[in-house]
């Protein structure tokens, strides 16, 4: 797997690069890109070099430094040129530019019309290749959103839909919903995903892999918890950089026995292979089932390009082990519980196996036949 190599995002003929560069940090407005956002001088550095290591896919928000960061880029791609080249996806749900106007944020009709024209304009473009639902705003019914996203694409506005953010169930109801009345198809979740964060994956990679959605990993790196810049065996537990900086990891509860326990494994795995902790960690996103596509992020030139280079290797299957149990979340939630645990009663129908020709019964069902008492 390789920059070079471009996979197709969900059930869609749109081909994007295993890694896209995350710009949330683009530019130093708004209350986070004030403390760790980059300058527009870094920012478009990041940008160059993404892009002249073969990459294609830009994700963005009208949120990140409240409009800076779609400004950046709007200015990097007329400057640099090659606009078609580019996957650009932005995304709306908040409300950064007009307080007190109800309906300049939220997921609602008027709110996602009047920002992807917002956002058009910042970036310079007559469209957007894939405009995403940032967060559920827990109000608008689901076929509000996809009848919209589907207006826009007429409209030229859009190429591709998808959600951020979302609870499962909604998800699942927005894509049925779009299928049973042949409206644009979602073919893409952005979702956090990481070492760190795997509580995702009961309801969301069966639900990806089913409706024809790629996942696209946000934080990847736990915000820079796994980045190797934070090493228990050094006791290097308070590192410098994003998590500790006023809006840091401990005020959002990052600092945990059970992630340090994480941090250990990792720096172990990654010595035994000659790499940095932060492509161990990329690496190992970017090769979990339903995943299109991992969001790096990265606040210099010299973390970006030992980013780029996370999938230059394989993970050996015992080093994953290694990485699945020590990061494997504490509890199942149900019903995922009940499928975890063996059953007094025949669920599957397995007895029934063996009267069907061979290749009838579907992988799903087949299975060693039970034992009849
Ligand atoms: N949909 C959503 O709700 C959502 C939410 C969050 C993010 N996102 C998207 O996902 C992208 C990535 O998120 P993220 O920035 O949180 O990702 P991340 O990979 O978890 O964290 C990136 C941060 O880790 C540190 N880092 C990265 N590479 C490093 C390296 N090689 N060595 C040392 N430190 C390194 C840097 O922070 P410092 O150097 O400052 O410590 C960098 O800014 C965003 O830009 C955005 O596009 C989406």
């Amino acid at each position: 797997m390789s920059m070079q190599n471009y996979y197709l995002l969900g059930r869609s003929g749109l081909r994007v690069s295993p890694l896209s560069l995350g710009t949330m940090t683009f530019g130093k407005d708004g209350p986070y890109g004030g403390v760790w956002g980059s300058t527009d001088e870094v920012s478009r550095a990041l940008f160059d070099r993404y892009l002249d290591a073969g990459g294609n896919f830009i994700d963005t928000a009208d949120l990140y430094t409240y409009g800076t960061a779609e400004t950046l880029l709007g200015k990097f791609i007329a400057e640099r040129g090659g606009r078609d080249r580019i996957v650009l996806t932005s995304k709306y749900s908040y409300n950064s530019t007009t307080p007190g106007d109800p309906n300049a944020g939220g997921n609602g009709r008027k709110n996602m019309v009047r920002a992807v024209d917002a956002s058009l304009r910042r970036l310079r473009t007559d469209y957007i290749d894939l405009y995403l639902l940032h967060t559920w705003d827990r109000i608008t019914p689901a076929e509000e959103v996809v009848r919209t996203f589907d207006d826009l694409v007429r409209a030229g506005k859009i190429r591709y839909a998808g959600l951020s953010d979302v609870p499962a169930w909604y998800a699942a109801r927005a894509q049925t919903w779009a299928e049973a009345h042949a409206l644009t198809p979602l073919i893409n979740l952005q979702l956090q995903y990481s070492l760190i964060e795997r509580t995702l994956e009961p309801e969301f990679t069966p639900l990806a892999q089913t409706l024809g959605m790629g996942i696209t990993a946000w934080s990847p790196l736990g915000m820079g918890l796994l980045s190797g810049k934070y090493k228990p065996s050094e006791g290097r537990l308070q590192g410098e950089g994003r998590l500790t900086s006023a809006v840091g990891g401990d005020k959002m509860g990052l600092f945990t026995e059970r992630n340090w326990a994480v941090v250990a494994t990792l720096e172990k795995v990654a010595k035994e292979l000659g790499r940095e902790m932060s492509q161990v960690a990329l690496n190992w996103v970017a090769t979990q089932p339903a995943v299109g596509s991992v969001i790096i992020g990265a606040s210099s030139v010299k973390q970006l390009d030992g980013n780029l280079a996370a999938l230059d290797f394989t993970l050996p299957p015992e080093l994953r082990r290694q990485l699945d149990a020590v990061s494997t979340p504490s509890s199942v939630p149900f019903p995922h519980s009940m499928f975890a645990i063996p059953h007094q009663f025949d669920l599957q129908g397995r007895a029934a196996v063996g009267d069907k020709p061979a290749g009838y019964t579907s992988p799903v069902f087949a299975g060693p036949p039970a034992t009849v008492a």
